[in-house]
């Protein structure tokens, strides 16, 4: 088992945690949805400290019984939504270099622990992502079916707004991203009511911004959407699943 190693961080990895969580922690309060900013307080992320995992643990067992284990990098999907059908969050623990602070290839540990982990203290919204893993898990033989699950979870967990007095974000593709933060509440992109059919419907970007979000009205919203999601599967997936 892959576990973090804290002594290996070196002075440029705590300057890149800083600099990224400070730009992040000057719009975020404005822009964030209520239940992530609680959680990033609960959390206790600091800029002066790449976050530890043992004690991220230790926070989250009190809430809601998720962890955050390591991993290297992606990770196929089955494995992926194995462990979050278990409540384990994967998370990478390297960061990216001090040159490619708005650069990314894959997702390193800002983005998993810092735009991901938050959340994890919200119980609807842990709800939800349990028991979409389990569907997903459900189908992860079926192409089709993951294809439509995808967009789901890219339109929601990654990039998802909710509506909370004001358009909020939650999605943490956009929270560790410094310039979506602003552009996805700007004039710019469409934004459409939280319709699960339509999101599975709907192909996104992984290169640049993305043209539309979807607005939820509350993390509720999202469990109560399960049954939806099933009946998109049948109607446009219905193949062989596995029992
Ligand atoms: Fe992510």
């Amino acid at each position: 088992m892959l576990r973090q190693v804290y002594d290996n961080y070196t002075p440029e990895d705590f300057t890149v945690w800083r600099l990224l969580y400070e730009r992040q922690m000057l719009q975020l309060p404005q822009l964030a949805s209520q239940a992530y900013l609680e959680g990033v307080k609960a959390m206790q992320f600091s800029a002066d400290k790449i976050p530890n995992f043992d004690e991220i643990n230790a926070l989250l067992s009190r809430t809601t019984g998720w962890e955050v284990t390591v991993v290297a990098g992606l990770i196929p999907q089955k494995e992926f939504f194995e462990l979050l059908a278990n409540k384990k969050f994967p998370a990478t623990t390297w960061l990216r270099k001090l040159e490619e602070l708005d650069y990314l290839e894959e997702p390193d540990m800002f983005h998993d622990v810092f735009g991901h982990l938050p959340l994890l203290t919200n119980h609807d919204f842990c709800n939800f992502l349990q028991e979409f893993s389990k569907i997903s898990l459900k189908h992860i033989e079926n192409p089709a079916a993951v294809k439509l699950l995808g967009r789901l979870y890219w339109f929601t967990v990654e990039f998802g707004l909710i509506e909370e007095n004001g358009l909020k974000i939650y999605g943490a593709g956009i929270l560790s991203s410094s310039g979506e933060s602003v552009f996805c509440l700007g004039n710019e992109p469409a934004r459409y009511p939280f319709d699960a059919e339509k999101i599975m419907l709907t192909d996104y970007y992984i290169d640049h911004y993305q043209d539309k979000y979807f607005v939820i009205n509350s993390y509720k919203q999202l469990f109560d959407s399960l049954g939806e999601i099933n009946r998109v599967l049948e109607k446009y997936a219905a193949v062989e699943t596995i029992a």
